[in-house]
């Protein structure tokens, strides 16, 4: 028996093993060259020579009888070439500083595969930095220069503390030299931009390049001791301008390769923006090139146009640079939101006269440099990238590819994970992830894995295809046009009406379902440009089931031949229904609180007013208050149910507000009283917001029945007994004298019958007359 039951155990192996091999989603496609094959799925393969199916699962093939050499099935994989440890402290200069680890990575991809790799970014110590300073010389900024004059010194020492290895350079705008926004009335406005405020000021100019980066802070303070300011016209300056040359003439500002490139950029005005030349008549766009001339001035300000925001973010960040808005109070709000459209950037409020200045790049500098954001270049389409951070408590936070709160010195890491969706045109392509504002990068080459080596061995005008009706490649017959059949032993224009029949279905449909051509007694079915069709009487295809949100099958399950099969967790005809319930579960445990039932785990409340996600928000509903009086119990006066078994802070989310009295608060909040254990009457109003936060009112002082009054029911029993003593006299008497009276009209009544002699007094006696013998003693 025993040896029985492992026969039929082994043999029902079998029977699963060749239910599994006989459909799988390699051979269930029906795909009819090897490239279609492999972009199935990374597990199917294809063999050159004649098997069964010829696109399967790899081992099915082996199996087959399918030799190895014409087997095609390439694997994606991922090997590491540069991959330096990091270093812990930049030494002089950094030319040898690694901040990113590894730095070259070569991938293959087969369609649909993935690839996972972790990016380690460290924040080196000491690294050099590159200071820029981009001043607005606009008359208004006269205080601010003469404050920068004695800061210089002061900066250097400060920056001096982060890093042993500073650079600083100067640079300062105004505006375009033309009208509107300068004053050209007569050549001495020109010459003089402040004659008519009776100062004197230098003639205006777009931006010109001070000083050179360099380490002599003396030269520093010397160069912005110079600097005298000028005047313009309009209100906004054109700084934009200045950003772009300061970004892109690498070789006269000097910025180092290998340095933290710090860009600060003063005002206390608005500023121009890309299409405000156009008031000048200036329409040329800005072409982000360098124009500075010898005298290291800008020589194409009344040319070309500001830059736009684009244009800025492009060329900052090629050039690895962090701008940092210096802007007075009025303006700050303007730049903040310019800062939001520019990564990387940062915004500082600046005080009047610039006297905060130091400490604001260097919050701006801790600020960047405590952020590692990881930033793509040149991407593929095809390739979608997801990130995983690792901050700094290990703690993996999904989807993000930045961390901030960092300290220089910390190391975070990234995972990262490439997966190719389809095939691009090119068959490799090189990309760069790199941390935002520094100069080291990943960089990272992607084979695709959509061709088939098979392909570049084809066989043009072969015999195998009927004496050179196809080109034979990977094993099949490619036929040229007007011939068709699995060796192009057909051509277009032969007709068998005979062959039909094999063509058709069922009596009354079209021959191949109307998708395809009945060629030599079989479909061949139509290409479609949406996806594949196949079948025997092509039937089947992978795109006509039902969309949802326009993914096929919601994303949830696959196409086969028409309907969706959905993954496990999903049902419906479209797979868009969730067969999760815990999202409908709500805070008092019970499934869409009761008042409605669980579809697509999503509440569908029944109870009319009731909403929110579990039904739990209903302040109409009739049972509100009793739900809300058990919370008000437990929270408020810490007793009932709810308290006792220690549910009360997991069941109820509430805010209690104790109030002194009830007011109106919303047509929708509920004003709910009920009685408690002590019989005394509570008073609450069960208020929600409109973030859904619900607050009850509690009124703090239960309304109480008072106790009896002994001094009252004293006097009150008094009073009724004396009543009651009143009353029993009053009777007494009433009784008593009706008595009399009956009495005495008896009386009357006896004396009226009464016959006698008016003469005898029927009182009278005659007198008696009693003598005492003294002297008589007995016999
Ligand atoms: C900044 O952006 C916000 C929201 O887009 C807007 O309400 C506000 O007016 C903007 N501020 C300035 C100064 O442009
Ligand atoms: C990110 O984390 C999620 C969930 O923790 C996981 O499913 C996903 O595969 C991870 N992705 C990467 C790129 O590590
Ligand atoms: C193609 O097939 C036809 C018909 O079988 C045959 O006559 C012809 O020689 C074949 N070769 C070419 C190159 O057309
Ligand atoms: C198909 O049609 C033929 C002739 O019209 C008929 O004889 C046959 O019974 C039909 N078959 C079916 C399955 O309806
Ligand atoms: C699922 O799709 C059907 C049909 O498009 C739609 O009516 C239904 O609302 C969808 N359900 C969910 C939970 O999105
Ligand atoms: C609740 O009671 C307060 C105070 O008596 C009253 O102003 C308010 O209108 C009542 N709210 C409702 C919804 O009845």
């Amino acid at each position: 028996i025993f040896l029985h039951g492992a026969f039929f155990t082994v043999l029902c192996y079998v029977c699963v093993g060749v239910l599994i091999s006989g459909s799988n989603i390699c051979t269930s496609r029906g795909v009819t060259t090897c490239r279609q094959c492999l972009a199935i799925n990374p597990d199917c393969a294809w063999c050159s020579q004649e098997v069964v199916s010829r696109c399967d699962l790899r081992q099915n093939l082996l199996d087959a009888g399918c030799d190895g050499a014409s087997l095609e099935f390439p694997t994606s994989s991922l090997t590491i070439q540069e991959d330096k440890p990091l270093s812990s402290k930049a030494f002089g200069t950094a030319v040898d500083v690694t901040q990113i680890k590894p730095q070259k990575l070569h991938m293959t991809l087969r369609p649909d595969d993935a690839k996972r790799f972790t990016v380690t970014v460290k924040q080196v110590e000491d690294y050099p930095v590159d200071l820029y300073y981009l001043m607005d010389l606009s008359f208004s900024m006269g205080d601010d220069l003469a404050r920068l004059y004695h800061l210089g010194n002061e900066l250097a020492q400060t920056m001096g503390r982060t890093t042993s290895n500073l650079r600083m350079g100067f640079g300062a705008f105004v505006d375009k030299e033309t009208s509107p926004y300068m004053f050209t009335a007569t050549e001495e406005d020109i010459k003089n931009p402040c004659k008519r405020i009776a100062r004197t000021c230098i003639p205006q100019f777009g931006y010109k390049h001070v000083l050179t980066l360099t380490e002599e802070v003396e030269r520093f303070t010397k160069e912005v001791g110079k600097q005298e300011v000028s005047r313009n016209r309009d209100a906004p300056e054109g700084g934009f301008d200045a950003i772009i040359q300061a970004a892109v003439c690498k070789e006269k500002i000097g910025w180092r390769q290998d340095a933290s490139h710090l860009l600060v950029f003063t005002t206390d005005a608005k500023t121009h923006i890309a299409l405000d030349g156009r008031i000048a008549g200036i329409v040329q766009p800005n072409d982000g090139l360098c124009h500075l001339d010898g005298e290291n001035n800008y020589d194409k300000s009344s040319s070309l146009d500001y830059p736009s925001i684009a244009l800025m973010n492009d060329k900052l960040s090629a050039n690895n640079i962090n701008l940092i808005f210096a802007v007075t109070e009025d303006v700050e709000p303007l730049f903040k939101n310019y800062s939001e459209l520019m990564p990387g950037t940062t915004v500082g409020k600046l005080s009047r006269d610039s006297g905060n200045v130091i400490q604001l790049i260097k919050d701006a500098y801790a600020r960047i440099r405590s952020k590692v954001e990881l930033e793509l270049q040149d991407v593929p389409e095809e390739l979608s990238l997801s990130f995983n951070a690792t901050c700094l408590n290990g703690e993996i936070i999904p989807g993000l590819k930045s961390c901030s709160g960092l300290k220089i010195g910390d190391t975070v890491s990234f995972s990262v994970e490439a997966k190719l969706r389809g095939c691009p045109k090119d068959k490799s392509r090189t990309f760069t992830i790199k941390p935002q504002g520094f100069k080291d990068a990943l960089s990272i080459t992607v084979d695709f894995a959509c061709e088939c080596d098979c392909e570049a061995r084809a066989v043009p005008d072969s015999p195998v295809c009927n004496n050179g009706n196809g080109t034979h490649k990977c094993g099949v017959c490619e036929c040229h046009p007007g011939r068709l059949g699995p060796h192009c032993e057909c051509a277009e224009g032969d007709y068998t009406p005979s062959d039909d029949v094999n063509c058709i279905q069922k009596n009354g449909s079209s021959i191949c379902g109307g998708r395809g051509d009945c060629v030599c007694g079989q479909c061949s079915c139509h290409r479609s440009e949406y996806g594949q069709v196949w079948g025997k009487y092509c039937e089947c295809d992978d795109f006509n089931c039902l969309r949802f949100r326009g993914k096929l099958c919601s994303g949830n399950g696959k196409c086969d031949c028409g309907f969706c099969k959905c993954n496990s967790g999903w049902k419906g005809d479209n797979c868009n229904c969730t067969t999760r319930t815990d999202t409908c579960m709500s805070s008092i445990g019970l499934l869409c609180s009761g008042r409605g039932y669980c579809q697509c785990g999503a509440c569908v409340c029944t109870q009319p007013g009731a909403y929110g996600d579990t039904c739990e928000k209903c302040p109409t509903c009739p049972d509100a208050c009793t739900i809300k009086k058990d919370c008000v119990e437990c929270k408020h006066f810490k007793r009932g149910q709810l308290a006792d078994d220690n549910s009360c802070n997991r069941i109820c989310r509430d805010e209690i507000k104790p109030v002194d009295k009830l007011v109106f608060h919303d047509k929708n909040a509920v004003n709910c009283s009920y009685k408690d254990e002590n019989d005394c009457v509570e008073h609450f109003q069960y208020y929600e917001d409109e973030s859904g936060k619900s607050i009850l009112f509690v009124v703090k002082e239960p309304e109480c029945p008072e106790g009896p009054d002994i001094l009252v029911v004293l006097l009150a029993v008094a009073g009724a007994i004396l009543l009651l003593g009143l009353a029993g006299l009053l009777i007494w008497k009433l009784l008593v004298t009706i008595h009399d009276r009956r009495e005495f009209a008896k009386f009357e009544e006896e004396r009226a019958k009464a016959k006698w002699d008016t003469g005898n007094n029927p009182l009278y006696r005659g007198a008696t007359s009693t003598f005492t013998n003294v002297t008589y003693r007995g016999n």
